[in-house]
């Protein structure tokens, strides 16, 4: 499979049957994390514990991409953690937030590092605008994510946002692939990648919003009653 070029979706989690079950369905091209999340989804057992977790994600949906975020505002060891993510396995993506959090600049210094001297695919994570996915595109990134949902709940529209980011890019030749995360409603997935996001990150929860629709749970009973009509008592519906 060539991964160079994939888009769609990606799952926004960190729990392996999640992972598990959605890719067997052949749905996701890809996954990404964050510390929160991770915390969240109950990793545990410090680096080690960590390592152990991001390995067995890795491994389950190779060769599809895995954003790991670096945990560290120090350059140092950003660099330092980038390189050992990378040795967990061939498909990995380093997450570096825009910039730190009192705003210091360093950070898209080691973006333009990690990918033009390490050969590490960078994803720029926590931007809220365009202009800043714009420079993280210039320094070098793979990828650049914009926080759709937070951009929405500042009163900003990310709709707007990334069609003015997709224009940008384009009007510069750039290779970078946005990704928008932070999804909030499953309406937001289609309209983004109408807006022209090229991957969207999605929680499971609204994977499963997205396919299960009353109606066709309605049609579906409909068919398997009037099928066990048909061909007798063999056939039983599953509720
Ligand atoms: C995307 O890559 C991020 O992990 C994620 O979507 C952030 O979402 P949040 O705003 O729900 O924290």
């Amino acid at each position: 499979m060539n991964i160079g070029n994939l888009t769609g979706i990606f799952l926004d989690t960190g729990k392996l049957d999640e992972i598990q079950k959605y890719h067997t369905l052949g749905i996701v091209r890809g996954v990404t994390t964050n510390p929160t999340i991770l915390v969240k989804d109950g990793v545990g057992g410090g680096w080690s514990g960590i390592e152990k977790h991001c390995r067995e994600i890795l491994q389950l949906i190779d060769p599809l991409p895995v954003s790991l975020e670096v945990i560290s505002n120090d350059p140092r060891e950003m660099i330092e953690q980038a390189q050992m993510f990378a040795g967990w396995g061939k498909n990995v993506n380093v997450k570096i937030p825009i910039h730190g959090p009192e705003g210091g600049t360093e950070n898209l210094r080691i973006v333009h590092e990690l990918e033009a001297s390490h050969d590490i695919r960078v994803n720029v994570t926590a931007m809220m605008s365009a202009q800043q996915c714009l420079l993280a595109a210039m320094a070098g990134a793979t990828y650049v994510s914009l926080f759709g949902g937070r951009v929405n709940n500042m009163g900003y529209d990310s709709v707007g946002e990334i069609r003015r980011l997709r224009q940008l890019l384009d009007s510069f030749g750039s290779s970078a692939k946005i990704i928008v995360g932070s999804t909030r409603e499953v309406l937001n997935i289609i309209q983004w990648f109408e807006a022209g996001a090229d991957i969207v990150t999605a929680l499971p929860e609204l994977l499963e919003g997205m396919l299960v629709h009353p109606y066709s749970k309605e049609t579906v009973q409909m068919f398997l009653r009037d099928g066990a009509r048909l061909s007798g008592p063999r056939l039983r519906m599953k509720t």
